[in-house]
């Protein structure tokens, strides 16, 4: 069995020493390709794809491109010129590339379709200026989303645009991390009488969280600062160059210095990781919707001169104050966050009074027989405060146009309208 085996295995191999090769067909090589493809309308297929192909690999591109110039990645570049200098200098081109970038790469305007507005966040929206603010952002055409606590805030202040689209409201409170696609960031958020604030430290961790937004998606952020990051100050009247004079561990601190490490966090996220930024130093601002019996000095002597109580003033009265009408702030607001300068801009009425002029101005405006009571003062409280408003008219073309003898009697029927319940909510502007 095993010879007959391997005799076989012998004969196979002389069978392929005979085998001669048939001649060389190349035309083979491209027939046999061609009929596989014309079998089954496989052919057919391969052009849809390439159709598809080719419709995506047009409109891709642009999109591509612009989405890979991230935010975080470019750095502010100079260092060594003023916020103001540097600002108009780089800024405009960094701002259209990255506002380019976001609307591309969050896909949120979809090609050749044209802009309507943009998607704006509003914390601290259902506050005092927050409100009059998001108003004006509507009125504009843009897209609102309120964040509010409502610690000082009320609904009633924004409750005329439910069932507005474009509006919406998120009870958030800001020490908490949020993630939403929006172009702009309007930072509010913040109890701003001395009342509230001692209770509510959200100036640093609400402000690094909304910065850490900004970065992520792209936002341009507006911090509201303060005049308080002047302290009680040195020089008069206030310029953005001056540094302050603050009492850090004092009761107003909170606020006070709460404000002024908002603005370095900032500035460190400006420089730092390239977020578009800008900040407005607010001085003493009043108008309709302000918070009744919270402290300040306008909204005290309004609503006490209302219910007929002696107006409280505290110290000699002597100590001033610059007295801003709401709308004003609101349109420097905006200018600031639409313009090319980072800031710092002092935006106040650069109108100086004493607390017993206020006094006298609002005994002309609601009740001449209203007293005035004196009481001990408050620490820290500043003996003067006046805004230098000159970089804000230079740079942002602005400043304000309601006089307190104006801008009075319309935060009077709003907060007569809410002491007495003769009630219309939302309040009035000017
Ligand atoms: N009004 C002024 O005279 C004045 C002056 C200087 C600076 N500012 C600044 O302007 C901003 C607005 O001030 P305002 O006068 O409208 O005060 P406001 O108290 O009326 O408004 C602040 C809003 O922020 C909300 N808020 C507070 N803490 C919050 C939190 N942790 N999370 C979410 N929401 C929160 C409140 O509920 C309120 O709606 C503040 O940042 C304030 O520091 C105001």
């Amino acid at each position: 069995m095993s010879s007959e085996l391997t005799f076989r295995g012998h004969e196979t191999q002389q069978v392929n020493d005979e085998y001669s090769p048939k001649p060389n067909k190349p035309w083979l090589s491209v027939i046999r390709p061609i009929r596989y493809m014309l079998r089954e309308q496989r052919l057919v297929f391969v052009l849809i794809g390439i159709v598809i192909a080719s419709v995506f690999f047009t409109i891709i591109p642009s999109s591509s491109t612009s989405s890979s110039s991230s935010f975080s990645t470019r750095p502010y570049e100079s260092d060594s010129i003023s916020y103001f200098d540097r600002e108009s200098k780089t800024t405009p081109a960094v701002y259209k590339q990255r506002a380019a970038s976001v609307v591309h790469s969050s896909g949120k305007i979809p090609l050749g379709i044209k802009r309507k507005g943009l998607r704006i966040v509003v914390t601290g929206g259902a506050g005092f200026v927050g409100s009059h603010l998001v108003d004006r952002l509507m009125a504009r055409g843009d897209s609102v989303i309120v964040v509010d606590n409502f610690f000082t805030g009320r609904k009633e202040n924004v409750m005329h645009h439910f069932g507005n689209p474009r509006f919406e409201l998120i009870r958030h409170d800001v020490v908490e991390p949020l993630l939403l696609e929006v172009d702009q960031i309007y930072h509010l958020a913040c109890p701003a009488s001395p009342v509230h604030y001692k209770f509510n430290p959200t100036n640093v961790v609400g402000t690094l969280n909304m910065l850490g937004l900004a970065k992520r998606v792209g936002a341009r952020f507006l911090l509201t600062s303060t005049s308080e990051v002047y302290g009680d100050p040195l020089e008069h009247p206030q310029k953005e160059t001056y540094w302050g004079n603050v009492n850090p561990i004092g009761v107003r601190s909170c606020y006070d210095e709460g404000k002024r490490t908002a603005e370095t966090l900032t500035m460190d996220y400006h420089r730092g990781a390239g977020v578009e930024v800008r900040i407005a130093r607010i001085f003493n601002t009043y108008g309709p919707r302000m918070c009744l019996d919270d402290g300040r000095v306008v909204s005290n002597f309004v609503a006490q001169a209302l219910r007929k109580e002696p107006l409280t003033v505290y110290g000699d009265g002597k100590q001033t104050r610059s007295f801003q009408y709401v709308s004003d702030l609101v349109e420097g607001l905006m200018r600031l966050m639409e313009g090319e300068h980072v800031g710092p801009f002092n935006l106040g009425n650069p109108g100086e009074f004493t607390m017993l002029e206020l006094a006298k101005v609002v005994q002309e405006t609601i009740d001449p027989d209203a007293k005035i009571v004196y009481r001990d003062n408050t620490e820290d409280d500043p003996h003067k405060r006046k805004p230098d408003i000159s970089n804000a008219k230079e740079h942002l073309g602005w400043e304000p146009k309601v006089d307190l003898r104006k801008g009075l009697p319309l935060m009077v029927s709003d907060f007569r309208q809410r002491i007495f319940g003769d009630h219309k909510e939302g309040g009035s502007d000017a």
